[in-house]
């Protein structure tokens, strides 16, 4: 019997891997994480299948839940959503089965971030302008953060931050970020990447709070950074025509003569 941890996805039902797809089609039982998890994706649950949302439970009935699966021999689909890296509360479900010594796969997914992007048809990291992504939160009543993680420490690198949890507090996210990355700074605010309720408001520090509006709460993403929508950027060194390398070899003297 195996527990298989399964990255849902950002919301589309197809963001879902083939591995992800098959491993739900093959378990009895399927504990999937509230309402981020579409019911698309729970279509590939076999029929007769139990399927049981774990938005009310404990971490204790949930693992009962498991335990009972295991007494019984039925492997589990454990669904949470986007990728399980980050934000599942997947680490406390998998040190409670090492102590039972129940075992278990982990199938990532695809995150809220890397769909948000998309829906922005962006690439976050661009030359010149920024070479690094935070991925990240403001504390909330559940979780605070280490002393050390804070906006402004990573607003000081200049890298674009994608900001979780964080939308009801749009206000507090401006003020501690205009001082580093400046008024002007665009800012992308995904709700609800992938869904067909997908929206996108593209603004700057200055002028998010009011773009926003009072309608979009809860399961949205804050995307800040100078490559958002600039055209102002250099274009990579890996594919200018004199940029020698071992795919594409230039000159008499390549630097890697035995890929030619
Ligand atoms: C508990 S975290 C889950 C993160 C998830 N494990 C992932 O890989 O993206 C929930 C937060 O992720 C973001 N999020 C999740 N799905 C999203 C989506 N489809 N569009 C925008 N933001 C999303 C929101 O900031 C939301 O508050």
């Amino acid at each position: 019997m195996t527990v298989h941890f399964i990255g849902a996805g950002p919301g589309a039902a197809d963001l879902l891997t083939l591995r992800g797809r098959d491993l739900i089609a093959s378990c009895p039982i399927c504990l999937y994480a509230g309402s981020l998890v579409p019911a698309g994706v729970l279509a590939h649950c076999p029929q007769g299948a139990r399927i049981v949302n774990t938005a009310p439970l404990s971490l204790d009935e949930i693992i009962a839940e498991i335990a009972g699966a295991h007494a019984d021999g039925k492997d589990v689909a454990r669904l949470h959503s986007g990728d399980l890296s980050i934000w599942s509360a997947m680490g406390e479900q998998l040190r409670r089965l090492r102590a039972l010594g129940i075992s278990y796969s982990v199938t990532p997914g695809v995150p809220a971030f890397s769909a948000a992007a998309a829906a922005l048809q962006a690439e976050l990291t661009l030359p010149g302008l920024a070479q690094s992504v935070v991925l990240t939160r403001t504390p909330g009543r559940a979780s605070a953060m280490p002393e050390g993680e804070n906006l402004a420490a990573f607003a000081a690198t200049g890298a674009v931050l994608a900001i979780h949890l964080s939308i009801h507090l749009l206000d507090k996210v401006v003020a501690e970020l205009a001082p580093h990355y400046g008024a002007d700074c665009p800012v992308a605010i995904v709700w609800r990447a992938s869904w067909p309720d997908q929206r996108i408001v593209r603004a700057t520090l200055a002028t998010v709070e009011a773009a926003l509006g009072a309608e979009l709460e809860r399961t949205a993403l804050i995307l800040v950074g100078k490559t958002l929508g600039s055209e102002e950027f250099a274009e990579s060194r890996l594919y200018a025509a004199d940029y020698d390398r071992r795919y594409r070899p230039i000159g008499p003297v390549p630097r890697f003569p035995e890929a030619s």
